[in-house]
Order: structure tokens, then C-alpha cells, then sequence
């Protein structure tokens, strides 16, 4: 796992690993603010539960993540109301108010560390620029109770044209809020397990879990895993990308408090600092692209570099990481119970995952204890809507098909090992099987089956983080072969191949 700054600056949680067979009345599996913050919402009561990190708390999305709360969302709230009506738009922008509320509530009532702050979120179009978004914008988030104010000078080195802003909005840690929620969480009806990745879910009742030294029987399953585990239709409903960030000492220049958002993402990824005892840091995130699809050859994060260069005196690159999102096809996140009875999900947050984490958190304890949740209709993960969702549909899943039958590029054969140098990695195509080759710096090969375990789709490899990347839903995979994240629950299958160096 990359050491995002967010990682960096928060406590290292120590959790043991599930050695004995357990039974429970909910299993949570992931440990990111989602999994999270639902055992902290369920252990106050009463039920027995358990949660099921393969790696560390808050070290996965949660820790790739902006660290920004916001009402607002990614695709625009006034796209939403267009997309669907006016009771829809309410629920996205009411449940992520109370989402950010419950937050500060919890920071306020555990003194947790995270550097949780009120912030104002600013939307900006770039100087020459027009862009009808802004006012649409405005006159919706109005509409649904949000102060928003028309604003002529921001705290940035390149001219804007127009810029709305909306106070209240928030900041924090995401990794140091989570390690520090769990903290909370943990009592005699809630246990959290760490180093325990869950790589088989036997279905029926109860449901078992099947992790590497022990198995967990449970009433109700959570799949907190930000897409699925497993093989489920509405995985053709969310797509998988990848985005990347940097966090940067400035020589000189204004560090904006705020959260700044360009209607033009391209030219201007979103921007934030961070104070910590190292003083100040600017986040950029942004360049986002399919996963396993990136241009070949293409840096990502220099390119993140050279534009924040262009307009601040950068000293040094202190972080730089990325991380995945799942764009729903309808713009809106699926929570609640899953085609299979009793194993819920949340997925499809978008960039906007910190806030719907905290959302499918409180839907889950008030589905699961029995309780009417206002918001749940209107995000049920059983939903589908094609005529919504047709569009973006149908092209996202051409796109998947059109990975199925890829003839992938640059194949080799076993004597040609010798040509990947360290560092690196290449599909290789030996008697009619695709292997995933890489060396390590160390010269030596790992060699597995290219075949991604989930449903059999060809892996890339992701020479920007040194990973085996699948295009299509989002599976990526160890230099060894090892799960990362992503639906798929094996590893790659190994090889043994006798090579030439
Ligand atoms: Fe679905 Fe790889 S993630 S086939």
C-alpha cells in the first residue's frame, strides 16, 4: 500500500488476525470508513459483530482518498435533479449533510485526532471560461437549503472567471479518523480482525465466511469492500477508475484553505492543503482513467506534477499516491441489500465515497436493526434503471467487452523473459497461456496466470504503481499475484516457469 499522507500522519492501528472459527450476528468485511463507521453504528446496539480488514484499518480507499466533505457531489447536484426529481436530489444532499454532521459529532464526542475542520467547497471555471454549471449549480443548491454565495477573488495563482462558494463544508484525516472511530467501535459485541482477507462467502443461512485460518458463520454480511466481493449483475452498473494525487511543499505562495474544485478537471485537478507538524502541504488530485486502461507510456503523476508547476513554486513532492472510484451508471451510489438475502453492499460512490461511506453506515444500522430509513429507497442497491442509466450503460459495457476480446499487445515468448528488465512487468503468451511476468529489483521473476480470477478477463500492468490492473471491474493484483482490492477474492494463480535471466 502506497504511505499516503493521510497514513503517514495517523496512528498505526494493531489488530490480530481471526485464528479461531467465530460466530456472529453481523460480519463486516473492509476496514475504510464505510466498515468502519458501521461497526461503531451497530456495536452501540447490541448485536454481535465482527469486521474483516485483509490488510490494515483506514489503509485502503479511505487512505487514498481527498480527506473533503462535502454536500455537493462529483456529477453535479443539479445533474441529479435533471436525472431523476426533486425528492432524489433532497435525499443526496440532506443524507450528505447529516453524513458530515455525524462526523463532527463523533470527533467532537471522542476527541479524535484528525485535524477535522469546517472548510468552504468552491466551484471555479477557469479565466475566458463560461460554464452554465456554475449557475445551474447555485440555483440548486439553494433549492436544497445550502448558502451559497457568488464570489470574485480566490486564493489562487491563475485567473478564474466565475466561482460559487458554500461554507460549512469540511476537511479532516480520513485514515486518522477511521483507526480512530475503530478505537471506539471495538467492545465484547464488536470485534475487529485485521490481516484477514475474507476469499470466499458460502451463502445460505447463516452465511459462512471463509478467510485463511478460519471460518465465520453470520446472520447478515456487509460487503464494505467499496465494490462487491464476488460476482454480482450490478457490477455491470459500476466502472472502475483510477486518479491520482500529490501532496507538495511550496517554495513560496498561498497555501488555499478551502476545497477548489474547476469545472474543467482537466486542466485544474482539485486542490486543498493540509497542516501538519512538518508544516504545510498542497493536495492535488486528479487525471483520473479505467482501471488497467491507462495510456501507455503516460506518467500520471508527473503530469500531476508539471501542472501544479505551472502555477506554484513547488520545493519538493512530499506524497504521491492514487486511488480507485466506481462511477455508477446512474450517478447515484447502490446501498442497501444485495440480490443475495441478508448480504448487504455500498457502492458506485464516485469521488464522492468519504461522505456516501458515512451515508451507507447509518442506512445499514437502521436496515439491519429494523428501523425506517428516510434515504434508503432512493439508494437501494436492488434498483436498476435503464432508461437513467442507458447512455453510460451501454458504452461502459462495450468498453468491458472490448477488454474480453483484446488481443493484448507486446506478447513474448519464455525465451524473451530475459528482455523485461527490473522493474517491470509484461502479458507473455507460453503454449496458449497468457502469464502476468514481472522482475523484481532484485532480478528475479514472478510469474502467474494473466487470467484475473474474478471472471476471467486479461490483467494489465500498471507500471505507474507496479501492479497488475484488471479493465474490467477493477481488480488489481500484487507484483506476486496477491488481491489488492477490487471484487475478485483469489489471487492470481503462480507459476512455475524456468527462465533465462
Ligand atoms: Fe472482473 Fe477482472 S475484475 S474480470
Amino acid at each position: 500500500m502506497p504511505e499516503t499522507i493521510w497514513r503517514a500522519k495517523a496512528i498505526k492501528p494493531d489488530y490480530p488476525s481471526l485464528t479461531e472459527d467465530t460466530e456472529v450476528d453481523v460480519a463486516i468485511v473492509g476496514g475504510g470508513i464505510t466498515g468502519i463507521t458501521t461497526a461503531y453504528l451497530l456495536s452501540k446496539t447490541g448485536l454481535k459483530v465482527a469486521l474483516f480488514e485483509s490488510y490494515q484499518v483506514g489503509c485502503g480507499t479511505t487512505a487514498g482518498s481527498t480527506g473533503n466533505l462535502y454536500t455537493m457531489v462529483d456529477s453535479r447536484l443539479h445533474h441529479v435533479q435533471a436525472k431523476f426529481n426533486d425528492e432524489t436530489a433532497a435525499t443526496v444532499a440532506g443524507s450528505r449533510t447529516t453524513a458530515i454532521d455525524l462526523i463532527e459529532n463523533l470527533v467532537q464526542k471522542y476527541d479524535i485526532s484528525c485535524d477535522f475542520k469546517r472548510q468552504p467547497w468552491i466551484l471555479y471555471t477557469e479565466s475566458g471560461q463560461k460554464d452554465e454549471t456554475i449557475e445551474k449549480e447555485k440555483k440548486t443548491l439553494k433549492k436544497y437549503g445550502l448558502e451559497v454565495q457568488e464570489v470574485k477573488e480566490l486564493p489562487l495563482p491563475f485567473k478564474t472567471e466565475q466561482a460559487i462558494k458554500v461554507e460549512n463544508q469540511a476537511q479532516f484525516n480520513p485514515s486518522a479518523f477511521v483507526t480512530g472511530l475503530a478505537q471506539k467501535a471495538e467492545n465484547k459485541n464488536c470485534r475487529i480482525y485485521e490481516n484477514t482477507p475474507v476469499h470466499h462467502i458460502e451463502k445460505g443461512k447463516p452465511h459462512i465466511l471463509h478467510t485463511p485460518n478460519a471460518k465465520v458463520k453470520a446472520s447478515k454480511v456487509i460487503l464494505a469492500t467499496h465494490t462487491p466481493k464476488g460476482v454480482y449483475a450490478l457490477q455491470t452498473a459500476i466502472y472502475p477508475y483510477r486518479e491520482y494525487a500529490l501532496a507538495v511543499k511550496l517554495k513560496s505562495g498561498v497555501y488555499p484553505e478551502g476545497i477548489f474544485w474547476s469545472t474543467d478537471s482537466k486542466t485544474h485537478p482539485s486542490l486543498r492543503s493540509y497542516e501538519t507538524d512538518e508544516g504545510k502541504f498542497l493536495i492535488s488530485v486528479g487525471y483520473h482513467h479505467k482501471v488497467g486502461q491507462e495510456e501507455p507510456g503516460k506518467d500520471y503523476f508527473r503530469n500531476l506534477e508539471k501542472n501544479l508547476r505551472k502555477n506554484y513554486d513547488v520545493e519538493s513532492v512530499a506524497y504521491k499516491w492514487s486511488a480507485q472510484h466506481y462511477k455508477s451508471s446512474d450517478g447515484l451510489p447502490f446501498i442497501g441489500e444485495s440480490t443475495d438475502d441478508n448480504i448487504f453492499i455500498a457502492t458506485g460512490f464516485s469521488t464522492d465515497g468519504l461522505t456516501y461511506g458515512v451515508v451507507s453506515a447509518i442506512i445499514f444500522r437502521d436496515i439491519i436493526t429494523g428501523k425506517r430509513n428516510k434515504w434508503a429507497e432512493v439508494f437501494k442497491a436492488k434498483r436498476f434503471t435503464p432508461l437513467k442509466s442507458a447512455k453510460t450503460y451501454i458504452k461502459e459495457n462495450l468498453n468491458v467487452m472490448g477488454e474480453y476480446l483484446k488481443d493484448i499487445p507486446g506478447k513474448e515468448d519464455a525465451d524473451r523473459f530475459s528482455k523485461i528488465k527490473s522493474g517491470e512487468g509484461k502479458i507473455v503468451e507460453l503454449k496458449d497461456e497468457k502469464l502476468a511476468v514481472h522482475r523484481n529489483e532484485h532480478g528475479n521473476l514472478h510469474v502467474c496466470s494473466a487470467v484475473c480470477t474474478h471472471m476471467d478477463c486479461i490483467v494489465n500492468w500498471n507500471n505507474n504503481e507496479k501492479t497488475w490492473d484488471c479493465p474490467c471491474h477493477g481488480s488489481r493484483f500484487k507484483t506476486t499475484g496477491e488481491v489488492i482490492e477490487g471484487p475478485a477474492f483469489s489471487p492470481l494463480d503462480k507459476r512455475q516457469i524456468e527462465s533465462k535471466k
